[in-house]
């Protein structure tokens, strides 16, 4: 496996493959878990070679406070990858990247920005567009693997690659759950003992939402949800939305030619945790 911290040598290293190579793209900002090794597993089999990123990108981070908390463990992450035989593995500085401005580009994701994630995490959006795009540059893809736990951020990077005509394809991947049902996310091992006992409940919130959804209205079982959190100890629910798998949008009432998604996020003291479930 090679790690490559400079633009300059890791497309060095890709130009030197023979033509006509299939690259798969795994972008992550490490803290790996079975979730991202499920990318990386599914990136092998459909590519010639696979390019793993691990980067913690300042300018998605709303709240300078959960940038400096986001796990780090870059020792453990490389000898994961190394485990599963990843071919590259991509570990840039901010100032590799962004050189002295660390700033983001302002995108036009057709109002995909606006629902959801984008409410309460101003700028998150065009930090992410800023960096996919520009580590889709370094890297030039054929395909480009996201999981389904971010489903907007998934929705909001097929339509930047729409928008800008970029030759990769978008594959978006099941969210991987512990056998608890809680999603894999490197944020969880930041929650207390008793906040990860507690955890699968936010999952078993969604699949009530759903089995509710098929009676209810969605303002109904807003309401429900709502209820079982207002109770809660140890969680504090910021959202729940019911929306259009593909606009995004919020929706009421049931259309069966539609697919929906139940959206949520909660903080756990500090933590803050999003999931979703299809419906
Ligand atoms: O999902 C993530 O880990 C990040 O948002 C991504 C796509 C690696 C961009 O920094």
């Amino acid at each position: 496996m090679l790690v490559f911290a400079k633009i300059k040598s890791v497309q060095k290293k890709l130009k030197s493959l023979k033509n006509g190579t299939t690259i798969g793209f795994v972008p992550t900002m490490g803290a790996l878990h079975e979730g991202h090794l499920s990318l990386v597993e599914k990136a092998k089999k459909e590519n010639d070679i696979v390019v793993v990123s691990i980067f913690v990108n300042p300018t998605q981070f709303d709240n300078v406070e959960d940038l400096i908390n986001y796990p780090k463990t870059i020792d453990k992450d490389l000898e994961l990858l190394k485990s599963i035989f990843c071919d590259i593995v991509f570990t840039p500085t901010p100032e590799e990247i962004y050189a002295n401005d660390i700033q983001s580009q302002s995108f036009d994701f057709d109002g995909l920005e606006f629902q959801m994630e984008g409410k309460f995490r101003e700028g998150h959006f065009n930090g992410v567009g800023t960096i996919v795009e520009r580590l889709f540059e370094i890297v030039k893809p054929h395909k480009a693997y996201f999981g389904e736990k971010d489903f907007q951020q998934i929705q909001i990077i097929r339509k930047m690659a729409e928008k800008r005509n970029l030759p990769v394809q978008i594959i978006s991947c099941p969210i991987h759950r512990e056998n608890d049902g809680l999603a894999m996310s490197s944020r969880n091992i930041r929650l207390t003992k008793e906040q990860r006992a507690d955890a699968p409940f936010i999952y078993e919130t969604l699949n009530k939402a759903k089995i509710q959804f098929g009676t209810k209205n969605a303002s109904e079982v807003l309401k429900c949800v709502e209820n079982e959190f207002k109770n809660h100890p140890l969680f504090t629910l910021e959202y729940f939305e019911i929306a259009d798998e593909d606009t995004l949008l919020p929706v009421e009432t049931k259309n069966s030619t539609k697919k929906y998604r139940a959206f949520i996020a909660i903080f756990a003291g500090k933590v803050r945790l999003i999931d979703n479930i299809s419906l």
